[in-house]
């Protein structure tokens, strides 16, 4: 089962950015670590700071092979009527994570325009938001997706 993990903007500083925030692990490296907790899973990831980037490697993922995407859409989360379009125009379903709790920061933070089109949201769990993601989508009967 193909699923991927999308990430946006200044999600590649993770690591170096904002360690008490993000923590100090390489997205790069917890990305192994996930390969190896899920085999049955064919798991591939993209990252981009630019909104069209993401919204092409959307489309190109929406429809057919892929069975899931997980994305953090980092801040265009709470700007991108771009994003949420697109989102709401693909077939493949979107689970959308956060590092962070952002109900716990700004109240900028508070807002996603993302959330309504996707399946569920999972936020403030650290790099371990992905995981849980994945075992949303790892305990999904095929038919169910
Ligand atoms: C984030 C939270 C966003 O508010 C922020 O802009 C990010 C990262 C997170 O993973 O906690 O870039 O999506």
């Amino acid at each position: 089962m193909k699923i991927i993990i999308l990430n946006g903007p200044n999600l590649n500083l993770l690591g170096t950015r904002e360690k008490s925030v993000y923590g100090s692990r390489s997205f790069e490296d917890y990305f192994e670590e996930l390969k190896e907790a899920f085999p049955a899973l064919e798991l591939s990831y993209f990252q981009s700071n630019t909104e069209g980037t993401l919204i092409d490697k959307l489309h190109e993922v929406g429809f057919g092979d892929y069975k899931g995407i997980i994305f953090n859409a980092g801040a265009y989360t709470h700007t991108s009527v771009a994003i949420s379009d697109a989102i709401k125009a693909i077939e493949t379903p979107v689970v959308e994570v956060h590092i962070s709790n952002v109900y716990a920061r700004e109240a900028f933070r508070h807002k996603s325009m993302l959330a309504a089109y996707c399946t569920g949201v999972i936020a403030g769990f650290g790099l371990e938001s992905y995981r849980l993601a994945l075992q949303y989508f790892e305990r999904l009967k095929p038919k169910q997706i």
